[in-house]
């Protein structure tokens, strides 16, 4: 089957790669000529492990091609995929659709051939038959179904998250919308990934209210962590008491200093919107948006604290390792490095970081820290050193060597990558989150 994929980013490419790995005929679509160029180069827009590979892999097997011209890209697509941004809508929160109305538009007037429209950004209830009107408005002569597919991939694993997914849910109106996205997906019917089919605005809750669970899911183990260090609790034995029911499940719930990433914040705000314009308040989703905002400035002055407080901290010097929302990833939006940078930054501390990816996408956002080119040298002179991802590169740290670089040896590990006792025996002032 030929496969449109308009959109060539995080979500776009890697599910056009691997639709293509599948052994569809794919062509990943952007607007943005050096982004097709340097595809076709065989180079990545995005940090995402394993990319490079599965993309070459299947550009040589002549099964995923890249242009910008979406007229010529959809010809002859069974299925056109829409996955481009749908970013937060400056000011309200609410998700900006222009992008995915614009690209329905351009379909609608350049179709030349029964299709199915799929809506795999993440796209507010209803969105879908806005999508419907504009192809219908355009007055195609083609049939023609729109159907939701959400994605529910993890950066840095987002492509095992695709080819090995816990379920695949579709939104569909119609047989034809269903009967194209069998074909589609009959690759992984082999592997009896569950395919849920529902209604489109089904899907396209399913979307948010999934990201809003997991979201609250991060939120309530950190609040419960700070009951920990208050109580005198471990929060890792908490969570893994917990997760230890079945209801409950022990993932997402390692305890840090806030989610952050494309799509939680996102994705929580938009959900709100949504419940606000239907007069249906999603409280607790409320409160998890608002607790985790706060928190990571928390995180901040936690870290001023370690240093002995406002007065003592100012004119002092941290190291942050880690800049980025997670590992395995170069993406730093929501990161909760930029409020705690932007907090030490308030308070008169100097801040050297590194990061083994996000450095070149920090810098226009922490303008005032300094960029190093290893842990270490980000540690000397330092009055104290945070962990604020959780690389692998910081879980073995030659920890006489970072005493000795260090000015005192103060670490603060907002990961829970190292244990309290051996840190403590080794000679640091150590803290870290839900444990004392
Ligand atoms: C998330 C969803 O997991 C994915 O299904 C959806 O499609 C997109 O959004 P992503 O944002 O890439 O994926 O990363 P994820 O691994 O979910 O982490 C999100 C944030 O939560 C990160 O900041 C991470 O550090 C934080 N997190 C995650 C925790 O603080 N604790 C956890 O236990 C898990």
């Amino acid at each position: 089957m030929k496969i449109a994929m308009v959109g060539s980013g995080y979500v776009g490419l890697v599910s056009g790669a691997c639709f293509a790995d599948f052994g569809h005929d794919v062509v990943c679509i952007d607007k943005d000529q050096s982004k097709i160029d340097r595809l076709h180069e065989g180079v990545m827009p995005i940090y995402e492990p394993g990319l490079d590979a599965l993309v070459a892999s299947n550009v040589k097997a002549g099964r995923l091609t890249f242009t910008t011209d979406l007229a010529e890209g959809i010809k002859d697509a069974s299925a056109i995929f829409i996955a481009v941004g749908t970013p937060s809508r400056r000011g309200d929160g609410h998700a900006d659709l222009s992008f995915v109305y614009a690209v329905a538009r351009e379909v609608g007037e350049s179709l030349s051939n029964d299709a199915v429209v799929v809506t795999k950004s993440t796209v507010p209830v209803g969105t879908g038959d806005e999508v419907e009107r504009i192809l219908k408005e355009s007055g195609t002569p083609h049939q023609v179904a729109v159907v939701s597919n959400p994605e529910f991939l993890r950066e840095g694993a987002a492509i095992g998250d695709f080819k090995r997914p816990d379920r695949i849910v579709i939104g569909a109106e119609d047989e034809f919308g269903r009967e194209v996205m069998r074909e589609v997906y009959r690759p992984l019917f082999l592997n009896e990934s569950p395919i849920l089919f529902t209604s489109r605005r089904s899907s396209e809750l399913i979307k948010y209210a999934a990201n809003a669970f997991l979201a609250t899911k991060i939120t309530f183990i950190n609040e419960i962590a700070d009951l920990c260090e208050k109580v005198g609790g471990n929060v890792q034995d908490v969570a893994r008491g917990i997760g230890l029911d079945g209801r409950i499940g022990g993932k997402f719930l390692h305890a840090g200093p806030g989610y952050g990433g494309s799509c939680f914040p996102k994705d929580t705000l938009a959900l709100l919107k949504t419940a606000e314009d239907y007069e249906s308040p999603v409280r607790i989703v409320e409160a998890v948006a608002k607790v985790n905002d706060l928190r990571k400035r928390a995180m901040g002055r936690k870290v001023v604290e370690a240093l002995g407080g406002a007065d003592a901290a100012r004119g002092k010097r941290v190291a942050m390792l880690g800049l980025t929302f997670k590992p395995n990833t170069d993406d730093m939006r929501d990161s909760p490095a930029i409020a705690v940078a932007q907090t030490l930054d308030d308070a008169g501390v100097s801040v050297a970081a590194y990061d083994p990816e996000g450095m070149e996408l920090a810098k226009p956002l922490m303008p005032e820290v300094e960029m190093a080119a290893d842990p270490y040298t980000a540690i000397e002179g330092a009055d104290a050193v945070v962990i604020v991802t959780e690389w692998d590169a910081f879980r073995a740290l030659d920890l006489e060597r970072v005493k000795a670089l260090a000015n005192a040896p103060v670490l603060v590990d907002l990961r829970n990558i190292y244990q309290p006792d051996a840190m403590r025996e080794a000679g640091f002032a150590y803290s870290s989150i839900g444990r004392v």
